[in-house]
């Protein structure tokens, strides 16, 4: 490296002459530097691609390193700036492509998910639990522990968790009791609360009981997973952009000390039950046990995996949407009336039960426009494997990273006017969203790689909303925010000041 101490301590006495040599070497490597940092810069300009124009070192990373946007946001301004079916833009000196056309989406998520199989996501190599977790795995790893993961996700599986869950709804209408009218009560951390029970019943067998203690071990690890701290942004950054890094510094964007204790937790339970050989739980491991039985080869590691992939994608997802359908409600009276009627004529005719929660049609409408209005996950990533003709004009190369700008999508005026309102009449019909062969509707993302816990976390997010709109009635407080604003350091979209919100008795 070179000396720049050295350089301006010593310069005063030093001959004209080396002064003279040594400040044409440091501006020789400036200007290396440079030319290094921008080498890639013509890479869509060379293939006719509209572009943002990237700023040396940085790229166009400029506001989500700075903190102003989160990667959602980010992605959304460039599409509106651009305006384009496709275009690129680079993250420090590797060029991104982002592709917003709902015909073309189609054609990578779905029809050509051979040649785009897997996620940008870097994670290090030999990690044993990392290595089983779906999200972060690639090709024929992915399609193993894909393909072993299925049989948790069956609707029969399901219908037995509905029951695991229910017992979770009794805990957060009895610990919401004790708020009733009191203004601003936080519901995102309620919310947050119930999730991580919900996940820690179904997937590690055991009481989170969050609701009981705010020093509750499970909630203490997902507040670790998923804070806002600038360590967090800074790490998910380097793992969607920087491979290098990752693999000099075995970076992970899960946090390593909460994976570590996740994988303790769910070994130890596993070990009782395997020696206990009770299995009746309706839980994760049961299913896990029961595949293995049936000749399945699930190795520990596997299966510790499963369980820890479960709470890292599923607690802070469930949480948000729920969440952000209860604000909704709670700014939107007349839909929560509405939603509330058909709740409690379901249940009036037919009780509470996985059935009645599935023909409450209503409800999905409201959930659906929670997700279109904030897709938790606000982006979706590919790596293309072969060079690929995206369209007449444009052919791909082997390697080409690619996002799906959900934002871009779902506030799209032309696929959903007026997209800033609440407006769940737009899910009347589901049959023409996405009709066409086209796709822009995304929350859980497409194709073979779609999310594959979209049912159980519905299945979580309904029956809390059934669970509380039947019992209370959501009312603004005076710090109820009038528009929510999303935490620019998360990877998954959050409030920055929470959902404070009054619940009233019905
Ligand atoms: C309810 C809210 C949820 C939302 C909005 C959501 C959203 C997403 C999205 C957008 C993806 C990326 C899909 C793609 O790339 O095409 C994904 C993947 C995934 N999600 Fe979810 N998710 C939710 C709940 C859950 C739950 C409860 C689980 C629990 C198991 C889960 C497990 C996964 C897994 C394992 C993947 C990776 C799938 C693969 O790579 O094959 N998600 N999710």
């Amino acid at each position: 490296m070179f000396d720049l101490r050295c350089l301006f301590v010593s310069c005063k006495l030093m001959d004209p002459a080396s002064l003279l040599l040594r400040l044409s070497f440091f501006g020789l490597f400036l200007i290396l530097l440079y030319l290094y940092a921008t080498r890639n810069f013509n890479y869509w300009k060379k293939r006719n691609i509209k572009y943002v124009k990237p700023v040396p070192f940085i790229g166009n990373l400029g506001p989500m390193i700075t903190l102003k946007k989160n990667i959602g946001f980010f992605l959304l301004d460039m599409c509106e700036t651009l305006k384009s079916d496709v275009f690129g833009f680079f993250a420090f000196d590797t060029p991104f492509l982002v592709v917003t056309s709902p015909k073309l989406l189609k054609n990578i998520l779905v029809k050509d998910f051979s040649i785009f199989n897997d996620r940008i996501v870097y994670s290090p190599n030999g990690h044993p639990i990392l290595e089983n977790v779906m999200f972060l795995a690639k090709g024929q790893s992915w399609k193993n522990v894909r393909s072993k993961s299925s049989p948790a996700f069956t609707s029969g599986k399901l219908k037995n968790m509905f029951l695991l869950i229910l017992k979770e709804c009794k805990l957060l209408t009895d610990y919401i009791d004790k708020f009733v009218d009191m203004p601003n009560v936080e519901a995102k951390e309620i919310c947050a609360k119930y999730s991580t029970n919900v996940i820690a019943r179904c997937a590690f067998a055991v009481e989170a009981n969050s609701f009981e203690s705010d020093d509750a071990e499970f909630r203490k690890i997902g507040s670790r997973l998923i804070n806002m701290k600038l360590s967090t942004a800074i790490r998910q950054t380097i793992c969607w952009f920087s491979p290098m890094i990752v693999k000099l510094f075995g970076i992970s964007v899960f946090e390593g000390s909460s994976v570590t204790r996740l994988s303790a937790i769910f070994k130890e339970v596993l070990h009782t039950r395997m020696n206990s050989n009770e299995n009746t739980s309706n839980d994760l491991i049961d299913v896990l046990l029961e595949s293995k039985k049936k000749g399945s080869e699930l190795s520990e590691d596997f299966m510790v995996g499963s369980a820890v992939q479960f709470f890292t994608a599923g607690f802070e997802t469930v949480s948000s949407v729920l969440s952000f359908t209860l604000y909704e409600l709670t700014v939107n009276p007349d839909i929560q009336q509405r939603l509330r009627k058909e709740i409690l004529k379901h249940i009036d005719e037919n009780g509470f039960t996985y059935e009645s929660l599935n023909a409450m049609k209503y409800l999905d409408m409201c959930v659906s426009e929670t997700l279109r209005k904030y897709p938790t996950l606000p982006f979706l990533d590919r790596v293309c494997n072969a060079d690929y003709k995206l369209t007449d004009e444009i052919t791909i190369e082997k390697g080409t990273k690619i996002f799906v700008p959900l934002f871009g999508l779902h506030y799209n005026k032309e696929l959903f006017p007026n997209p800033y309102k609440y407006d769940p009449e737009r899910f009347a019909d589901k049959s023409v969203i996405n009709a066409d062969n086209m796709l822009y509707y995304m929350p859980f993302g497409e194709g073979p790689r779609i999310c594959i816990g979209n049912r159980f976390g519905l299945m979580g997010v309904k029956t809390a909303l059934v669970s509380i709109l039947s019992k209370f009635d959501l009312v603004k407080s005076d710090k109820t925010p009038e528009h929510i604003n999303f935490d620019p350091k998360g990877i998954v979209l959050q409030s920055t000041i929470g959902i404070p919100i009054t619940f009233k008795h019905l």
